[in-house]
């Protein structure tokens, strides 16, 4: 067996207009419910792209936190270097595969940081270990060992107990939609894929691409 060999047919489902309920952020939130009902392995990670200043690309994984009218939420360090890109390009991409549902969905939009309320009320959410790590770890900055890294988790939890306060530089974005495609595999390679753009009167657009 090569990798040119490794194919699979997809007919779990398909997607159609009527298939569809209202506005994308509800049809999001319908298929992210279906892939926590499924139990698929981590339903909630997705990957988010961003840009370095000259137009470079880099992705990595982080989990969805919230998704609500105004968009898509996730949490992390704003001087990584996810957070140095969005703070000097805001556009991002994020993108969810749920393979056992034969599904993609594709966002793309601005990015802001969330208000100082929303991050403390999600940080104190988090279990005390977390907190302690968010506070240890200066995210995407080179360590010279392990051994190190554990003495920085020892330093914080000594300076900060049982109660840290929420880092200034830890916290969470939210990503406003501008283009969400729905993509369900399909026989024959002719998948399912409808895309809604926003315009500026705020109304979805809808349309479906040629797979
Ligand atoms: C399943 C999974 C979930 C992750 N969740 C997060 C997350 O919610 N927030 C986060 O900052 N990093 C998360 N990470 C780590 C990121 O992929 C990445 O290593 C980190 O954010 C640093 O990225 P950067 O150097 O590009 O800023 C996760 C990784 C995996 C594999």
């Amino acid at each position: 067996m090569t990798l040119a060999d490794l194919r699979k047919e997809y007919r779990h489902a398909s997607l159609n207009d009527a298939d569809l309920i209202g506005d994308p952020i509800s049809q999001f939130s319908r298929w992210l419910d279906e892939a926590i009902k499924a139990e698929l392995a981590e339903p909630n990670a997705m990957s988010v792209a961003t840009v370095d200043a000259d137009g470079r690309p880099s992705s990595r994984i982080v989990l969805i936190k919230g998704t609500d009218q105004r968009g898509f939420i996730w949490y992390t360090n704003y001087a990584s270097r996810k957070g140095q890109e969005l703070a000097h390009n805001p556009h991002a991409a994020l993108l969810f595969h749920w393979t056992e549902l034969e599904r993609q969905v594709r966002i793309e939009g601005r990015v802001e940081q969330l208000s100082a309320e929303e991050n403390d009320q999600y940080f104190h959410s988090r279990p005390l270990g977390s907190r302690l790590g968010a506070l240890a770890s200066q995210q995407s900055q080179p360590i010279d060992s392990r051994a190190a890294l554990e003495a920085q988790f020892d330093e914080a939890e000594r300076l900060h107990g049982t109660a840290p306060a929420r880092p200034a530089h830890w916290g969470g974005y939210l990503l406003r939609p501008q283009r969400i495609e729905f993509w369900q595999g399909r026989p024959s390679r002719l998948h399912d894929r409808l895309v809604f753009i926003l315009q500026a009167d705020g109304h979805w657009q809808q349309q479906r691409l040629q797979p």
